[in-house]
């Protein structure tokens, strides 16, 4: 990684920490009686929103997809939907199960970062643009916020709610495609995009293109990776190898899921300044100490469970070859070895943005 960009890794984890006292079948882990509460350019809508580029909601895009329905998915049998507006594109569905998955990974996040939605020194933006938003959780956060910015979402699946904050609005497009935004933003985020870039350099170079100067391009993505400090994670080997298939699965079919560490580089690379990158360790399981550390982890383990399936489903099976009883076979380890909490794993999410010069 070029020296100029500033590295930091927090917080720290405990990695001597076992939870003897985890009731093994409830991942939300309500066992230990100590449950907390946790609870310049005008803002109109305007030509940016013309229907020159800006796919409507189409009765072919909510023409769900489901596995067994079309060609790139046919070997799929358990159910699975996925996107029907560029299909076959994405590797995760996009169903009630996935969506619920990406909710809770929103509190997660917001867990992590202490309610923040950006970690960029954002003044009174104004046009922000949320990269494939799926149920546009953030979105509609980020507009509640800032109710004087005028908040896009784009997504491939039309999930998100009919009801949103009036400066909150969303579209299918395909964030990949050239894009036709004829206004420019103050702020880019995209979210949990790791697996759904073919080519972060020129995505980057379009965020680049279509802010203001001064404006900022965030991306916060967990790296599909487990890692422990100590060497439990040996006791963990189909959680290892479920991660390296996904990794290999995912650059096979054109959309790595593990190439964050060149992020920050391609960041500075397209003209990006002031590029900072921050690696937030999350426990995957609540093995740590640390209160707020153990919540996280409670949290973590429960989206763990529905992430596996989501994740092997279709990169397994259409990608690897894998059938559905080896996905089922690898998915169960993968689960038992989740409610181990010997196992001091961990994941790393990447926070990372640049700024546009002014
Ligand atoms: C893991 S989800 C993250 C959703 C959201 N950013 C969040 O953090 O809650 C990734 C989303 O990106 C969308 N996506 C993937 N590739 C896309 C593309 N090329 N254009 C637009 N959206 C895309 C998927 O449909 C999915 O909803």
């Amino acid at each position: 990684m070029s020296g100029s960009i500033q590295l930091t890794t927090d917080p720290e984890i405990e990695p001597d920490v076992c939870i003897s006292y985890y009731y093994l079948d409830d991942f939300v882990g309500s066992d230990d009686g100590q449950d907390q509460d946790y609870a310049n350019e005008d803002s109109s809508y305007d030509d940016s929103f013309s229907e020159s580029y800006r796919t409507s909601i189409t009765s072919s895009v909510l023409n769900y997809k489901y596995g067994s329905s079309f060609p790139l998915h046919s070997s799929i049998q358990n159910g699975r939907r996925y996107n029907a507006y560029r299909e076959g594109e994405y590797a995760l569905p996009n169903d009630e199960e996935e969506q619920d998955r990406m909710d809770l990974l929103h509190h997660i996040y917001n867990l992590i970062l202490n309610g923040e939605i950006h970690t960029a020194p954002l003044k009174n933006p104004q046009r922000v643009l949320d990269l494939g938003t799926g149920t546009g959780i953030w979105a509609v956060d980020f507009a509640d916020q800032y109710q004087s910015a005028e908040v896009i979402g784009n997504d491939l699946s039309p999930i998100q709610p009919k009801w949103v904050p009036p400066n909150c609005q969303f579209e299918i497009d395909d964030f990949e495609s050239e894009w036709s935004y004829t206004k420019p933003f103050d702020y880019i985020h995209g979210r949990e995009l790791a697996g759904s870039i073919q080519n972060f350099p020129r995505l980057a170079q379009q965020a680049f293109t279509h802010l203001k100067p001064g404006g900022y391009f965030e991306i916060q993505s967990f790296i599909v990776e487990i890692f422990s400090d100590d060497d439990s994670l040996k006791k963990a080997p189909y959680t290892t190898q479920m991660t390296s298939l996904l990794q290999q699965a995912s650059e096979k079919f054109g959309k790595p899921m593990a190439n964050l560490d060149e992020w920050p580089i391609n960041l500075k690379e397209v003209g990006f300044t002031e590029v900072t990158c921050k690696i937030v360790k999350a426990p995957a399981t609540p093995w740590a100490k640390d209160p707020k550390q153990k919540e996280i982890g409670r949290f973590f383990q429960v989206h763990q469970v529905h992430s596996a399936p989501a994740y092997t489903n279709f990169l397994l099976s259409q990608v690897l070859g894998w059938s559905k009883t080896e996905i089922d076979i690898l998915n169960m380890h993968f689960l038992r070895e989740l409610k181990d909490l010997d196992v001091h794993q961990y994941g790393k999410t990447y926070i990372m943005y640049g700024r546009k010069p002014l």
